[in-house]
């Protein structure tokens, strides 16, 4: 079971695979006033960056699930590094559908809403494994800007206007899906470009490596293109947020 490989080639050197940067993750950490010993779940983990650092930082404990076997190598490796190993579990598997044994006290999809059919599935999803009062998290693009096409929408790589909201749309939205949202931290264009600008020096490194591999034309082909168009259309139009949400 693996994520395509496309991702696990561009996104291998990255330790958060998100437009968030560690300090972001740090305000978050800190604005969600995380108690020692409190529990989290992650679903789509990635390299577990989060899950790590919190352990680290704030004493959590956790599960994080991730279905590239590379990202959740990544990720016990980093809780090796961060002496953190004890608090936390990885676990390689699909994570539609995927309950906790023992509830927890953030429930968080920072990044992949896909794996339960969007962000509202995502909501129910999560809110199985939460206690009473606890805190589920959402991370989940929106329009900084409304693109003025559809053609500018498919730059951003949507496939339409329609896939994302404005910022104040997506907030009332978590309200019909019954939340309250009690906090967010907004991603900016430093940290999208910390993840997209970082796949350029990867995906020039591994086609110095693997010229001879099967995706070597598709991976050449998109180094010669992303800077343009992500600084045409992603790093223009497209906006990013982690979203702490409660059920009301
Ligand atoms: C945009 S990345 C976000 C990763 C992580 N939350 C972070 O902030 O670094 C999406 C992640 O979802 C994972 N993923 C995709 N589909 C999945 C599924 N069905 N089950 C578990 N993980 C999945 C990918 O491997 C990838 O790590």
């Amino acid at each position: 079971m693996d994520i395509p490989r496309i991702f696990t080639i561009t996104e291998s050197a990255h330790r958060i695979h998100n437009p968030f940067t560690p300090e972001k993750f740090a305000v978050l950490g800190a604005a969600l006033r995380l108690a020692s010993g409190a529990r989290v779940l992650d679903l789509g983990c990635g390299s577990g960056e989060m899950l790590c650092t919190w352990a680290r930082d704030h004493g959590v404990t956790g599960t994080g699930i991730d279905m590239s076997p590379l990202f959740i190598g990544q990720a016990k490796r980093r809780a090796e590094e961060l002496g953190v190993a004890h608090q936390l579990k990885f676990i390689h598997g699909d994570a539609a559908g995927y309950v906790a044994e023992e509830k927890v006290s953030v429930a968080a999809c920072v990044g992949a809403t896909w794996i339960a059919g969007g962000v509202s599935g995502t909501i129910e999803l999560l809110a199985r494994s939460l206690h009473a009062g606890g805190i589920i998290l959402i991370g989940e693009p929106y329009w900084w800007q409304l693109p003025p096409t559809e053609d500018v929408a498919k730059g951003c790589l949507a496939h339409a206007i329609s896939d994302f909201l404005l910022l104040p749309e997506l907030l009332a939205s978590f309200g019909q899906l019954g939340c309250d949202v009690v906090e967010m931290v907004l991603a900016d264009q430093d940290g999208w470009d910390r993840y997209e600008a970082a796949k350029w020096l990867t995906m020039r490194r591994w086609l110095e490596a693997n010229p001879a591999d099967e995706l070597a034309k598709e991976v050449r082909a998109k180094l010669s293109s992303e800077p343009r168009r992500y600084a045409t259309y992603t790093r223009e139009y497209l906006g990013w947020g982690v979203f702490a949400l409660m059920l009301r």
